[in-house]
């Protein structure tokens, strides 16, 4: 079943009906003052931080769903009905319901008795506030008597205190300043110094309420609050407990008249300044400019890249909702989400420095700092630590085998699109003691991997690789890891080629030395027809033919062939044999015959369930780096139809069965073997969205940035009749246009460049600088 449509005009997914199979998300801001609002308006704000700058509450995993949240209930004063214009928390049925989840913003529209209302969520650039832009209009022939009520939780802004214990909220504060709720707990504890919170409005306050519990009454929720019930708050101040912040104000309406009016949610240092900041926030012309602005910035992020191709479902999301949340997730990390509850996750080394790339077009500068942001929490040793919280300051973790080798595809990628080779040589502090350059920084990574390996020349699983949950592999501290292994020789491979081109010798010789390396090692790990997953304590194959589960696994393989080590039938043997173990209908496994149960003896080291997450799950995160290597292999078909399987866009009919958000990638979703199959697991914020940016973009539609110039090469299938895209390169627009493939697997063998023919694949930098536009056309 259906639960709403894309409108790519307006670029919306519009959903239309509140009951979806999980709460479906959107995110306010853009990485300072921030918020995630659901299809209902659950959810929570914050300031950068979840974690540690929490505003208001939000109950994850919670029966009911969904709560609290950004809420205003009506109540018609004759009549005595009260409902929620967003569905949630009343439920009342409504005549009308609509979520329009956008570009920045969610507009979530209700009718009940006649009476229609329009809210419009979204924190206006830059602002320490998130606006509720609210219209309602009497639909029926008879006035209106209603009063309309307010309702947020305030949190303990470091979200774990309120979580772990009570004590918390004995040092709350709330009162009534003018127009607004004040929050000005002590500043002791669950502070963050010269920090308050307020909500206002600019209705005139009828009475209003601090206090939660006196609102909502005892026994009771979020869904019949006495309040709203006694169609007024009791003007309650509140003193050590949990406070809310809920105005009442009347509003009449005659007739087809229709009201305009704001409420606004924010932080400031002082409570004098909230008058000043609810004139600004309240004003509805500003408010218009600013959700105007809004959408402008982010039409202008979305457009660096714009396709028009055979595949509709395939330009929904990478004319619209792809490259949104790789900024999201660019953002967030793993921090924050419906999934995700903003407290032990920041922003983690491995996952943000994959999150780069899918914003590099976009954002250079702020990838250029995130970088070497990540890179302070390496220490001088060569390995990092696991996750930094981008509110404190703070980092923790570590004693990974993969995190420190991230930042090679990050820098290289980054110097590719931009050309900033000077970037290597900037400074950057270790997390123990000292500094280093960019370049010093990665090279003490890759030394790190090859200094710390096994007794089969494999580097050491550690703690865990990109597999969070395959540790039990390496309890000895024994087990080898070939996805480190290939992760590096990749790595190595990318540094030989950045090296080469800028003609330094000593660093190309330090680069060939470590390929050569693993060119010496990478037949152990060859298991006659297929890449092995590594070794475990006790030396023994792990990922083999030879066992009956967790036979073969899908990173090895793609990590081979990015790796460039194994031959073309190797690659093809590999890949082969992931269509026949690993594919299905909706993606391919991260490993299959996924075992069941812990028995390390056995081999079989994973706790989750067969066919869930990455024992065995669709992990799409994983899938990306196939797509790539199946490019990287010739495999048009096969690359192309792996990727559109897996497209969010393609499960809209589907949700019944997968829960959430068709217009997001998620980290996997349950593979056949198990009962849920097909239900998706944590949506948003995935390594997926970056790297499958990559995949589509770069490999399938095949404009590829290198060093000083660009690669066009893509991978499509046969059936494609013609297609063609837009792509900003260093402030040039790229349009690239191409026909249909002459054959199946056909790759560009020339380009017509403005009009001027190039053999190959490759247009340098030198030959289209200073234009502010350039037309490729694809020559088979
Ligand atoms: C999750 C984690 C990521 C990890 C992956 C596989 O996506 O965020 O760090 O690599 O799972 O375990």
């Amino acid at each position: 079943m259906k639960y709403g449509y894309y409108d790519n005009e307006n670029r919306e997914y519009v959903i239309t009906r509140p009951d979806t199979p999980a709460p479906w998300l959107n995110y306010l801001g853009n990485g300072q003052f921030s918020g995630i609002i659901t299809n209902t308006s659950g959810g929570l704000i914050f300031n950068k931080d979840a974690g540690n700058h929490r505003i208001t509450r939000y109950n994850f995993n919670n029966i009911p769903w969904d709560r609290p949240g950004r809420y205003l209930y009506l109540k018609d004063m004759e009549s005595g009905e009260y409902w929620s214009p967003t569905w949630q928390p009343v439920m009342k049925d409504l005549e009308f319901y609509e979520c329009r989840h956008g570009m920045g913003y969610t507009k979530i529209s209700g009718t009940y008795e006649k009476v229609a209302t329009d809210i419009t969520y979204f924190i206006p650039n830059g602002k320490n506030y998130e606006v509720w832009k609210v219209k309602i209009k009497n639909k029926d022939n008879k006035p209106k008597n209603l009063k309309i009520f307010s309702y947020i939780e305030f949190s303990s802004y470091i979200a774990q205190f309120d979580i772990e214990a009570d004590w918390p909220r004995y040092f709350m504060e709330c009162y009534r300043k003018g127009n607004a709720v004040v929050f000005n707990p002590s500043d002791d504890w669950i502070k963050i110094k010269d920090i308050l919170s307020f909500i206002g409005t600019d209705l005139p306050i009828d009475s209003f309420d601090c206090d939660r519990d006196k609102f909502i009454g005892r026994y009771r929720s979020e869904t019949n609050p006495i309040a709203v019930e006694n169609g007024a708050c009791g003007n309650n101040e509140n003193s050590a407990d949990n406070c809310c912040g809920s105005i009442c104000s009347k509003i009449s309406l005659a007739p087809d008249e229709e009201k305009e009016f704001i409420f606004t949610v924010g932080i400031t240092d002082n409570d004098e300044k909230i008058k000043d900041i609810l004139a600004e926030s309240t004003n509805l012309e500003i408010a218009e400019k600013d959700l105007a602005d809004l959408k402008e910035f982010w039409n202008d992020h979305i457009n660096k890249i714009q396709v028009n191709t055979p595949d509709e479902e395939m330009n929904t999301m990478l004319n619209c909702w792809h490259p949104y949340q790789c900024k999201m997730t660019f953002n967030w990390s793993r921090f924050i989400s419906y999934y995700e509850r903003g407290l032990s996750r920041g922003w983690g080394y491995r996952d943000s420095m994959q999150d780069v790339l899918g914003v590099i077009h976009s954002v250079p500068d702020a990838v250029k700092t995130r970088i070497k942001t990540l890179m302070s929490i390496q220490f001088s040793r060569g390995d990092a630590k696991a996750v930094y919280f981008p509110g404190t300051g703070k980092s923790n973790g570590g004693g990974r085998s993969d995190d420190h080798i991230w930042g090679i595809f990050s820098v290289c990628s980054y110097i590719k699109e931009t050309g900033d080779y000077a970037f290597l040589d900037e400074k950057v502090p270790y997390a123990d003691c000292g500094e280093g350059t960019v370049y010093e920084h990665l090279i003490a990574g890759l030394e790190f991997t090859r200094r710390n390996v096994g007794e089969h020349g494999i580097p050491l699983f550690l703690h865990n690789d990109w597999n969070d949950s395959l540790k039990l592999i390496s309890t000895e501290g024994k087990g080898e890891s070939s996805f480190v292994f290939f992760q590096a020789a990749h790595a190595a491979y990318e540094l030989i080629r950045l090296f080469e081109h800028i003609g330094d010798k000593e660093k190309l010789d330090w680069a060939n030395d470590y390929y050569d390396w693993c060119r010496s090692v990478y037949e152990k790990l060859w298991d006659g027809k297929w890449f092995l997953r590594g070794f475990t304590d006790y030396g023994e194959k792990f990922g083999t033919d030879d066992d009956e589960f967790n036979k073969i696994f899908l990173n090895p393989q793609s990590w081979a062939v990015l790796s460039r080590l194994p031959s073309k039938e190797q690659g093809n043997s590999c890949f082969d044999n992931v269509n026949k173990y690993l594919l299905c209908e909706m993606g391919v496994a991260s490993h299959a015959p996924a075992s069941e149960g812990l028995d390390v003896k056995k081999k079989s080291f994973f706790g989750l369930p067969a066919g869930v997450r990455e024992n065995g799950g669709l992990f799409f995160h994983a899938s990306t780096w196939a797509i790539i290597a199946e490019t990287l292999l010739g495999r048009n078909e096969d690359a192309y139809s792996l990727y559109h399987r897996e497209l969010p866009t393609v499960r809209n009919d589907n949700v019944d069965q997968c829960f959430i958000e068709p217009y997001v990638y998620a980290s996997s979703m349950v593979a056949p073997v198990h009962p849920k199959y097909k239900m998706g697991v944590g949506s948003w914020l995935s390594g997926t969205a970056s790297w499958m940016f990559v995949a589509a973009t770069q490999y399938i539609l095949g404009f590829r940035p290198d060093y000083d110039g660009v690669i066009i090469d893509p991978c499509v299938p046969k059936e494609w009749d013609k297609f063609n895209y837009s792509r900003m390169y260093r402030g040039i627009k790229c349009n690239v246009t191409s026909g249909k493939l002459p054959c199946e697997g056909a790759r560009s063998t020339a380009l017509i460049v403005d009009g001027e023919k190039i053999d190959g694949n490759f247009i340098p930098f030198d030959k289209i600088k200073g234009k502010k536009e350039v037309n490729i056309e694809i020559i088979y």
